[in-house]
């Protein structure tokens, strides 16, 4: 399925060596133009040219399979052609229309409601912001805030919600929050279930969910130290941290602790949302229900910046314009974004997205069971996390060789990225409608590059790791 949606079946490199001579030229006037802020082409030097589908042209005329989506957005691949071939027949119609109605706007609107699972349907609203995943974070904490009268925010371990400053008050990673400190005070992060690395030391698997009870101590103790919280962030799957998965049944729980005691939930959805997993959003495969969801990312259909939150009708409490922003009107985001809807129910992509999924997890375990440094597969729908370690039972964690692997693979004409908490965890985010020839051909570079990583005492290991 969706051949015709790609450059190629596998990946071209035509050049000597990756970066090619274009490649370079334009990074080095990047470089000169662009701050140091800029983080992506340093692990991955490349300058692109063009894309389509799951694959994308560099400027020397490389074709790498993109194993990343730009980061989860590009659920529907690169210039979907059936979602672009509607954004061609949109320019006559207003581009930026501030709040103001239009029958683009209501339209997404109502395809996005009636996409609802059956046990929300009616019950929420719409809310836009800036065209961002941070400013839909931003205004689920608003929003919160202003429903309960009080400011404290739960968060987790190994989350990650974006870069503005209240984004970021509720990210956990110390590199980014250290030197802009003081953030939104008020906030406390609690363990995750990330049972490869549990937080509360227990073996993986073997647990009553200690990390359920900690939280229940932190809401119901009085002396837990916390102030009662306006609410509780949720990824319901962790992706920057890594692409941890809770167990069964622990999400239902902490959402049940969270009502208990009048906590509002909010699920940021804007990484595992859209059908990244095969559902609307990641939380529809378990039983539990938020009151606040974030969607960014994918529902701009080809990566058109677009972002909202769906919030209880009962929370629709705030003033107006409370939460505004100039570009939260965002029409051709919201056509592509009603286009990708649409594909994804005509191209029944829940069903494709299943089927991959396995061809994946079983690609990517048989890769693990020949390798001693993978320590952990995670994976649901497509979304998939490869934790590297140096030792299996120690499990220290082996981000050098995370490096490699992206390296490697990049040289042989395909795109990963790295994320986890120590940076140890090839991400694999492809896009959902990836054909599976090109899927197959992705994971073979994936199992060479491993493949030449997990001989330790053959030269392929020491060229590894001198290079
Ligand atoms: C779960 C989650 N929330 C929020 C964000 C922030 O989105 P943005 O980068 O569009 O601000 C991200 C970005 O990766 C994310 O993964």
């Amino acid at each position: 399925m969706f051949e015709d949606y790609h450059f190629s079946e596998n990946a071209k490199i035509i050049t000597n060596k990756v970066p090619g001579e274009k490649s370079l030229e334009l990074l080095a006037e990047q470089d000169q133009l662009e701050s140091k802020n800029r983080s992506y082409p340093r692990g991955i030097p490349i300058a692109f040219e063009s894309a389509k589908g799951a694959t994308v042209k560099d400027v020397d005329g490389n074709i790498f399979i993109d194993f990343f989506s730009g980061c989860g957005v590009l659920n529907l691949g690169h210039n979907n052609k059936d979602i672009i071939k509607e954004i061609r027949e949109f320019p006559d119609g207003i581009m930026h229309a501030l709040d103001f109605p239009t029958k683009v706007k209501i339209d997404f609107m109502k395809e996005l409601l009636s996409s609802l699972p059956k046990n929300l349907k009616g019950k929420y609203k719409i809310s836009f912001g800036g065209p961002t995943g941070s400013d839909a974070v931003e205004a689920a904490i608003k929003l919160a805030r202003i429903n309960t009268g009080r400011h404290t925010i739960l968060s987790f371990q190994g989350s990650y919600h974006g870069m503005t400053m209240g984004a970021l008050s509720v990210t956990s990673s110390l590199k980014h929050r250290e030197k802009v400190n003081p953030l939104i005070p008020g906030v406390h992060f609690m363990p995750y279930c990330s049972c490869y690395r549990c937080p509360m030391g227990m073996k993986n698997g073997k647990c009553n969910l200690e990390c359920v009870h900690f939280i229940k101590n932190v809401l119901e103790n009085p002396h837990s130290g916390v102030d009662k919280p306006a609410a509780i962030i949720i990824e319901p799957i962790q992706g920057e941290g890594g692409t941890y998965i809770p167990r069964d049944g622990w999400l239902e729980k902490v959402v049940d602790l969270a009502r208990k005691n009048g906590v509002i939930v909010i699920f940021d959805e804007v990484q595992a949302g859209f059908y990244r997993t095969g559902k609307l959003f990641s939380f529809q495969h378990t039983n539990s229900v938020p009151d606040i969801i974030t969607m960014s990312k994918g529902i701009g259909g080809i990566g058109l910046p677009l972002s909202l939150i769906l919030l209880r009708n009962e929370l629709d409490t705030w003033e107006p314009g409370t939460h505004i922003g100039t570009f939260r009107g965002n029409q051709l985001g919201m056509v592509a974004g009603l286009s990708a809807m649409k594909f994804v129910k005509r191209m029944n992509i829940e069903n494709y997205v299943s089927r991959l999924e396995k061809l994946f997890l079983k690609e990517l375990k048989s890769i693990q069971k020949k390798s001693k440094f993978i320590g952990e597969i995670r994976g649901r729908g497509m979304m998939f996390g490869v934790e590297y370690v140096k030792n299996k039972k120690t499990k220290e964690p082996f981000p050098e060789l995370a490096k490699k692997i992206r390296k490697r693979c990049y040289e042989n004409g395909l795109l990963v990225e790295i994320g986890g908490y120590y940076d140890n965890v090839v991400r694999l985010l492809p896009s959902l409608i990836i054909s599976e020839k090109i899927a197959r051909n992705g994971l073979n570079i994936f199992k060479n590059a491993n493949t030449i990583a997990s001989k330790p005492n053959k030269i392929g290991f020491l060229v590894a790791f001198l290079f």
